[in-house]
Parts: structure tokens; C-alpha cells; sequence
């Protein structure tokens, strides 16, 4: 019983770690952020998602799909059902087929995913100079240290040293932070590219948190029910632990030593 309780506060704690001592096997060094949904208790700021939701949907959705989220997903988020058809009748879907068997475009409704911008990946090559934006609805899972690796992606753009001016190929750009230091997206975020609609002052920092928050949101919806789970487990675990040991207090009890 004990093992499996120090073994569960081992893979906690081993999740506590910050990320500049996971990532020191990847290479570079990324600025650890704090994320409210870090740690065992943590959990996602709805409004965050929401801003974070803004700058995806006014930069990022030009580019980048968002395959496995449906506008109605969006409710978790804070969105009332009203306001997810509100956003959803903005985007216009092909549907198949009408009377004739022709494709036609309908406006999107709830249950629609969120379009992609692209109708198919050779367009999509075609349109960034040969590389594909991936799709973002599980990125802060696939890359290591997903959420601090985004952050720090978007915002690392700077010039290029003098001795890799020459290297940096056509319709690429330099990235402190993108393996092997060249990337095909040029820098998206400037300071208030944007006007948060709760007011919050869109800086380059905050746009790149709030959306790399909507990111993870969006890869790990049910975060917060696997850590409220965890964390009932864990005490669960401690209550019986205690309980066991008073168990067998009482069963030795009667046996002289
Ligand atoms: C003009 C098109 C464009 C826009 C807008 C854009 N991106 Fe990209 N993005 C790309 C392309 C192209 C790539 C592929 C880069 C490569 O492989 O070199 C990419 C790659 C990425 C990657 C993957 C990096 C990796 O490790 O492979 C992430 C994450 C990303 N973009 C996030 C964003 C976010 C967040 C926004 C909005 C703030 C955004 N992008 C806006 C074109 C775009």
C-alpha cells in the first residue's frame, strides 16, 4: 500500500518538475512559464481560453486547423449554446450534396468542426512555400513540454546572427527556439495586433499565453476531471492506508511479543 502511495507522489512530483530541467535533453532552454493548470490542482482560466480562442481565430485560423474541436466544444470554454451559433454561422462549410448532387456551402452550425483554412494539404504546401502548418487541435501534446515550447516558439523570432544570415533560405526565418533555427511561419504576433474583447492589453506576451492556454485547452479538454480524479484517488488511497494501519494494530493487539 505504501508503494503504491509513494510511487503515485513520485509521478506528481515528477510532473513538478520545471521545465528547463525536462527540456534539458531537448536542446534548448525555454522559459518556464506558470500555467493555471499546472500542479495537481490546477485547473484553466475560461477567460484566458476565451482571449486565447480571439487570437487563435483572428491569427492563427489563416493558416492552422483545428480538426478536432466542433464549435460546440466551445462551450467548456464559457460560451453560452447561443453564442457558439453566433460563431459558428460566421464560417461557411461545404456540404454534399443539394437536389442536383452539387457541393454546396452552408453556414457552419454547432456540431461542425471548425473549418480547416485549407481545402487540402498540397494548397495548404502551396500557400507557405512548401511546408504545412500542422494542424493545432493536439500540438501542445506532441511536441515536449508542449505548452512552454509554443510560448516560447511564437515569440522567439529575432534576427539572424551575422554568420547564419547566408544560411537562412527563401521564405524562411529565423527562430531561437525551432530545431535547427529556421522556420517556415514567419513572426505572427505584434503588440496589440489584436483588441481583446474583455479589454486586456494585448501584448506579444500575453496574446502568445493566452493562446498556447486555448491550445492546451483544446489538446487536453478533460484536464480538469483527470486531476479532480487523481487528487480523489490520491486521498482515497491515504484515508485506507491509515484505516489498514489501525487494522492491523488491532489484529496484533492480542499477541505478546
Ligand atoms: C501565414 C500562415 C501562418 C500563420 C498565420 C500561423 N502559422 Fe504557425 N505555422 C505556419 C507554417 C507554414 C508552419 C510550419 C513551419 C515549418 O515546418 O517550418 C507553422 C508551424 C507552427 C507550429 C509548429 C512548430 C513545430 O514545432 O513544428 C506551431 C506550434 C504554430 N505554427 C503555431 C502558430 C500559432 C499559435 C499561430 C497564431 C498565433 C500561428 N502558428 C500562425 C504558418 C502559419
Amino acid at each position: 500500500m505504501r508503494t503504491v502511495l509513494f510511487a503515485a507522489f513520485a509521478v506528481i512530483l515528477l510532473n513538478e518538475l520545471p521545465a528547463d530541467v525536462k527540456a534539458a535533453s531537448e536542446g534548448v532552454e525555454l522559459d518556464h512559464q506558470e500555467w493555471t493548470f499546472d500542479g495537481p490542482f490546477g485547473g484553466f482560466d475560461r477567460q484566458q481560453l476565451q482571449r486565447g480562442f480571439q487570437v487563435y481565430r483572428e491569427v492563427c485560423s489563416s493558416c492552422h486547423g483545428l480538426d478536432y474541436i466542433a464549435f460546440r466544444n466551445l462551450e467548456a470554454i464559457g460560451y453560452s449554446e447561443d453564442q457558439t451559433k453566433v460563431l459558428a454561422s460566421e464560417y461557411l462549410i461545404e456540404d454534399c450534396c443539394d437536389d442536383q448532387g452539387d457541393i454546396f456551402d452552408r453556414p457552419a452550425i454547432p456540431a461542425d468542426g471548425i473549418p480547416n483554412p485549407y481545402p487540402n494539404e498540397q494548397f495548404a504546401r502551396a500557400s507557405n512555400n512548401g511546408s504545412l502548418p500542422p494542424d493545432l487541435s493536439l500540438i501542445t501534446k506532441a511536441r515536449a513540454n508542449g505548452p512552454d515550447y509554443i510560448y516560447n516558439l511564437i515569440l522567439a523570432y529575432e534576427d539572424p546572427p551575422a554568420d547564419m544570415e547566408e544560411e537562412i533560405m527563401f521564405g524562411m526565418y529565423y527562430n531561437t527556439v525551432f530545431d535547427g533555427n529556421q522556420i517556415a511561419m514567419a513572426q505572427q504576433l505584434f503588440d496589440e495586433l489584436i483588441e481583446y474583447s474583455d479589454g486586456t492589453v494585448a501584448t506579444n506576451e500575453q496574446m502568445a499565453k493566452d493562446v498556447t492556454a486555448f491550445l492546451h485547452w483544446a489538446a487536453e479538454p478533460k484536464l480538469e476531471v483527470r486531476k479532480q480524479t487523481g487528487v480523489r484517488v490520491l486521498l482515497f488511497t491515504l484515508v485506507f492506508t491509515v484505516l489498514a494501519y489501525f487494522l492491523k494494530r488491532r489484529i496484533w493487539a492480542g499477541l505478546k511479543h
